[in-house]
């Protein structure tokens, strides 16, 4: 693998809306994010994604954009922005821009005036149909549900495509206009000195030739499919890609990581291979596997370790002939991981600190997402209609029509609602965990007495703390190599609830063990030298290990 500057790099997620509010609005700022770049770079993450902070009408929480080349004046100005930059910069930290460009928003003067004259030049910059039969142009359903088609305002048989939510119309990249558009935008970012761009929704961007008349068999008893469907017909993403990459990434050597979803699996070495159109993308198998009954969030399972391990084998097995594929385990549209893979009674900072030793050491380029590092957990809200997500109102929907009762639809709307992520971070105990001296715009979860950044600061044996030293382990120059190129192999042992894999490069070998269960087990390790512990002491003898409720351990072995 040629080496690029972002192989080592591990990356922060920051949901502006959420992370710090520095005027008392109740909505985070980038003067916040200035404010407390010292507490990431004591984290020592490398990166930082800003989740959007364009103007936007908020219809999807800023991922509806209405102007591409500011900042939303909750969230500050452009010389707030370019501050941002600089004292990121400062520190070491490169920041990622989040491109959206997939839709914009409803209220985005293009398409304001593609609804004056949808036939005109700006009606082009959109998919813009003509219904059949008084109806819409076909049965696709929408990302949030519903018809994936809107009425054209002041129009009889009209209709314009939104993927998503109706105030996100879909862009349309046949236009080349529309094209040069959003590379002149992303240009102006790397102007301003950003380092790259998580992009958003990119397999979405490629329709097939014609929707009018395009139906698909439907999926739920609406006589509707998933618009997702359409992409067994639709083929040639890559021109654009490789386009949006000479004209805007190559240029500016820039780390791109992709939300790559439902791509052919052949395509993937196009996508995050040596010469792909981006650096990385995502690691979505084992949101596959919780969701592989479908799509609804009813029919979810929980994730077990066995799935993790299998989802995880899958991964890195594709991807280790191709490139570094993002690792998460979190990000702002999943529930919290600490509520996602353990259940109740074994939601403990210990296990929490399993979790992160888990992810943090298979091959890839690994993303923490904001709070994931103080074992942040999700919320409940018992009313669903005040929830601020959109995706929540729909999936409540699908949950009472298939005649689950108030209560059970209202526990697994709680459970998976985007919400969760998005509750203001934990700064302190102070009233509004400090995120905010105004009303938070999402009600602070419950728990910031206990979790919150000033306590685990302030304690050694915290998860914040085991999550630094968990990085400086990835970044400690003997074992760097190992951990950024090394060979991953998965590690069976008897016990089938622990999950290990090796990390090998010439002579240096890692094992990295972790007993997903609460209770007491044991394998068989050999020599090893101790790396990392979630306990403070580790107890091997005679090459036979013994691993305590949630252990996790880094060692370094013979190879
Ligand atoms: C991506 C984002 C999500 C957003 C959607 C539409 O999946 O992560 O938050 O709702 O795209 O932009």
């Amino acid at each position: 693998m040629k080496q690029q500057w972002w192989h080592d790099k591990i990356v922060y997620q920051i949901y502006p809306k959420s992370f710090a509010d520095t005027t008392g609005s109740g909505i985070g700022d980038l003067n916040g994010i200035t404010e407390h770049l010292d507490y990431l770079q004591e984290l020592g993450i490398d990166l930082i994604w800003l989740s959007p902070c364009y103007p936007s009408p908020m219809a999807d929480q800023g991922y509806d954009i209405s102007d591409y080349r500011n900042i939303h004046p909750d969230f500050g100005t452009l010389e707030d922005f370019d501050r941002l930059v600089a004292e990121a910069k400062k520190r070491g930290i490169g920041i990622l821009m989040d491109l959206v460009a997939n839709h914009c928003s409803d209220e985005h003067p293009w398409f304001q005036a593609a609804m004056k004259d949808p036939k005109g030049y700006y009606g082009k910059y959109f998919y813009i149909e003509e219904g059949i039969d008084g109806k819409e142009p076909n049965n696709w359903r929408s990302y949030f549900g519903g018809s994936a088609w809107e009425r054209v305002p002041n129009t009889d048989n009209l209709y314009y495509l939104h993927m998503f939510h109706k105030k996100q119309p879909d862009l349309n990249w046949e236009n080349p206009l529309l094209r040069q558009e959003v590379y002149d935008f992303v240009n102006f970012w790397f102007d301003r000195g950003v380092v790259g761009f998580r992009i958003d929704a990119i397999t979405d961007i490629k329709k097939p030739p014609t929707l009018r008349g395009r139906n698909y068999p439907p999926d739920r008893e609406d006589g509707m499919v998933f618009c997702k469907t359409m992409l067994q017909d639709a083929h040639g993403i890559g021109d654009f890609l490789t386009e949006l990459k000479e004209k805007c990434f190559a240029p500016h050597q820039a780390f791109t990581v992709g939300e790559v979803c439902g791509q052919r699996e052949e395509e993937t070495a196009d996508y995050v291979g040596e010469d792909g159109y981006f650096s990385s993308m995502f690691d979505f198998e084992v949101v596959s596997e919780e969701s592989k009954d479908g799509g609804e969030w009813m029919k979810k399972r929980f994730i077990t370790p066995q799935m993790y391990r299998a989802a995880m084998e899958r991964t890195q097995k594709r991807m280790e002939p191709i490139g570094l594929i993002g690792t998460v385990l979190e990000n702002h549209d999943l529930p919290r991981i600490a509520n996602r893979m353990l259940r109740d009674e074994d939601r403990t900072d210990m296990a929490k600190k399993m979790l992160a030793v888990l992810y943090l050491y298979q091959k890839g380029i690994p993303f923490i997402y904001q709070g994931q590092e103080l074992g942040m957990e999700n919320t409940f809200n018992p009313n669903v209609a005040s929830m601020q997500d959109v995706s929540s109102h729909d999936e409540y929907r699908v949950c009472k029509e298939a005649g689950l009762s108030e209560e059970e639809a209202v526990r697994i709307v709680n459970r998976y609602s985007r919400d969760n992520a998005r509750t203001p971070f934990q700064w302190d105990a102070t009233a509004n965990a400090g995120f905010t001296t105004g009303t938070p715009w999402l009600p602070v979860n419950e728990n910031y007495t206990r979790i919150n950044a000033a306590a685990e600061v302030a304690d050694a044996d915290s998860v914040y703390h085991f999550y630094r030293r968990a990085i400086a382990l990835r970044k400690n120059p003997e074992y760097a190599d190992a951990l950024v190129y090394g060979v991953f192999d998965s590690v069976h042992f008897a016990d089938d609830n622990i999950i290990a894999y090796t990390r090998t490069k010439g002579s240096t070998k890692l094992l990295v063990i972790c007993n997903f269960q609460n209770k007491k087990t044991s394998c068989h390790v050999g020599k090893a030298s101790v790396l990392l512990d979630n306990y403070a002491d580790t107890c091997i003898e005679a090459g036979e290990m013994t691993l305590r409720a949630f252990e996790a351990v880094v060692l370094s072995v013979e190879s």
